[in-house]
């Protein structure tokens, strides 16, 4: 099927997920422009590209938004705050970004007659899992604001889906991985944080005993799946996972292979609020978007080596 190459919007395309996905959508052909605040984003994270176009404004700004979506086909909703620590200190603050800014998108959007809208949900919706693999039926039991928010986006979707007809689909992305993920940040990734401390000859912090598991999802299957929603019909959710689940054990052992290290591990007290087991069952993500995700943990880890800074070189595969 040839697709038309269209317009898209990505609020928070400077991000890690978003610079990825800016990646997958300019290599389609599509014309691409970035709304962001460049809180936590950077622009060196994006490409100088003929298509892509950048707007410097904030989604909790009507007027920024609005401008933004002038002549947009479709639109990928990223930006937000994504601290789960900075949520719980401050709910306040939190809400305005992940509910009032998500709000200002999905109303903006609307107004313009936008053919599509998809946004980023989180695994962290499901809270405390009652069975695994989690499927998109399983409960939602969020255990911190950031969750919450994320589950009020969603029903605020179905809701203006059913008030008005908009096609929508919010992403649960499971827990991601990939080159650009910051280990600074509040919210960084067990594995950027391995890796950096890894790599900087400092022993790995593990919370609690490191036998919790998580599905773990590379950054470039994520950039895939956005454009797959973006471009089908499905309204809804739908989880972004492999179905796999490797343990912190695992996952750090598979580490200090591929970077000749072997630092002992130092274990810290358990985080209140860390769930012990999480695994996406990813049988929607085929049956509607049609997608199997490609990157095997192995594979993933050594891109994501590779594509270091190189200040690292020394320790590189
Ligand atoms: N990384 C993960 O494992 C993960 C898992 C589940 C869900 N998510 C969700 O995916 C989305 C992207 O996350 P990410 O990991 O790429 O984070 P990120 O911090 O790298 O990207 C977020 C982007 O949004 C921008 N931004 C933040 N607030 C803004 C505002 N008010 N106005 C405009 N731009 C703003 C930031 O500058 C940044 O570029 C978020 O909605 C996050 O909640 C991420």
């Amino acid at each position: 099927m040839v697709m038309r190459k269209e317009s898209i919007l990505i609020t928070g395309g400077a991000g890690f997920i978003g610079s990825h996905t800016v990646e997958q959508l300019l290599e389609e052909g599509h014309a691409v422009r970035v709304l962001d605040n460049f809180s936590s984003g950077k622009r060196s994270n994006l490409p100088d590209h003929p298509r892509l176009e950048i707007h410097e404004g904030d989604i909790c700004r009507r007027d920024d938004v609005r401008a933004a979506m002038q002549d947009i086909d479709r639109c990928l909703h990223l930006a937000a705050q994504v601290s789960v620590a900075f949520s719980l200190e401050h709910p306040d603050l939190s809400a305005v970004q992940n509910i009032n800014g998500t709000v200002n998108v999905m109303h903006a959007a609307r107004i313009h007659g936008i053919k599509r809208l998809v946004f980023a949900s989180s695994a962290a919706i499901y809270g405390v899992p009652q069975q695994l693999p989690l499927t998109e039926d399983s409960a939602v039991a969020p255990l911190s604001p950031y969750g919450l928010e994320k589950s009020v986006n969603e029903q605020y979707a179905m809701l203006m889906t059913q008030l008005h007809d908009m096609p929508m689909l919010g992403l649960r992305y499971f827990n991601i991985y990939g080159p650009r993920q910051d280990p600074k940040s509040p919210y960084a990734g067990v594995i950027s944080l391995f890796v950096d401390r890894l790599t900087a000859g400092q022993a790995p912090q593990i919370y609690g005993d490191g036998q919790q598991t998580r599905d773990f999802v590379f950054v470039k299957d994520i950039a895939r799946a956005n454009s797959a929603a973006l471009f089908s019909t499905h309204r809804g959710v739908c989880n972004v996972a492999t179905g796999g689940r490797v343990s912190l054990l695992e996952l750090l052992d598979n580490l200090q292979k591929l970077l000749g290290t072997s630092l002992q591990a130092e274990f810290l007290a358990a985080r209140a609020g860390d769930i012990q087991h999480s695994q996406g069952c990813p049988q929607r993500l085929g049956e509607w978007l049609n997608l199997i995700p490609r990157w095997s943990l192995d594979d993933g880890l050594r891109e994501l080596l590779q594509a270091r800074p190189s200040t690292h070189d020394s320790n590189a595969i």
